[in-house]
């Protein structure tokens, strides 16, 4: 069984009248089937609404399904009477780092987890200067938090899950609120605990150039799966992606336009290397 495994994953949001009475509700997401194996780098795209952070949330049981089952390492959420144990084994990042970071030096911030686990204190400290090493901040262990940069907040943020030992990390629009250089900082991180640590990650993103390096994109609409594929696949199907609001790498809608004009060159480009050695052929 996969880290994270769904069946006919369901979820409504209860609403209320102005009575307080319950209304009828939609599904925030709705028949969704997951099996993620260990390792694997997952994005998840999606319109506004689309029911991205709902499914994210069922991952680290910060929401429980209202039908179906989802698994995190093989214990149901909805089972699972020690909460905090799924939420080490799945960590969240979410958009605002500002959010995330309570401590008010670095190294104390990274340290929270670990300690609410009840860790060694020794461990606790080793752990700090492991995460924060593989996220490359590891020089501002003595730093306040608030006078970092947004990326740097934000691989912070990252470091305080790594330091629980989880294996699976979910982020959730991670660098939405950051500049690019920001952005570049946060995803290097990233890619780099998937393959150094085969951390499983699950990253929501609406920029497409994050998806390039997944393993698989997963394209939600209207709450449900309905896309699936490596980024080649998916970004291959430009139209159908237009169909359900999504964009493509800038470089790939750049290849779909001179295909279109008659230029004999494969869809699915993903970077700009592909797309000169296509047009030098
Ligand atoms: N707390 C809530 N109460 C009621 N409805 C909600 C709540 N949160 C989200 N929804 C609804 O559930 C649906 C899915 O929302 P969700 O936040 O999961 O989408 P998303 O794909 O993450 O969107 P975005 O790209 O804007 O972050 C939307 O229709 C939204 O309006
Ligand atoms: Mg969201």
């Amino acid at each position: 069984m996969g880290i994270i495994k769904a069946k006919k994953l369901g979820f409504e949001y209860v609403k209320y009248d102005d009575n307080g009475n319950v209304q009828e509700g939609s599904h925030a997401i709705e028949s969704v089937d997951l099996d993620i194996k260990e390792g694997q780098f997952i994005a998840v795209l999606g319109h506004n609404g689309s029911g991205k952070s709902t499914l994210a949330k069922h991952m680290n049981a910060l929401l429980l399904p209202t039908e179906g089952t989802l698994w995190v390492d093989g214990t149901s959420t909805a089972e699972e009477e020690d909460l905090w144990k799924i939420r080490q084994k799945a960590g969240m990042v979410f958009q605002n780092p500002d959010n995330q970071i309570i401590g008010t030096v670095v190294e104390e911030d990274v340290g929270f987890g670990p300690e609410n686990m009840g860790v060694a204190t020794d461990d606790i400290w080793k752990r700090v200067d492991d995460s924060l090493a593989k996220v490359g901040m590891i020089s501002y262990r003595h730093h306040s938090p608030n006078k970092l940069s947004g990326g740097q907040k934000q691989r912070v943020a990252i470091a305080g899950v790594m330091a629980m030992h989880p294996r699976c990390i979910i982020l959730d629009e991670p660098t939405a609120m950051l500049d690019p250089n920001g952005r570049k900082e946060v995803l290097h991180a990233v890619r780099e605990l998937n393959e150094k640590e085969n951390v499983t990650v699950i990253l929501i993103t609406h920029y497409m150039e994050e998806v390039v390096y997944a393993d698989k994109v997963y394209v939600m609409d209207q709450g449900q799966i309905v896309m699936k594929g490596t980024p080649r696949e998916i970004f291959s199907q430009v139209e159908t992606l237009k169909k359900y609001r999504l964009d493509v790498p800038q470089v790939t809608l750049l290849a779909h336009e001179l295909k279109l004009a008659g230029a004999e060159i494969p869809e699915g480009i993903l970077t700009i290397e592909e797309l000169v050695n296509a047009i030098c052929q």
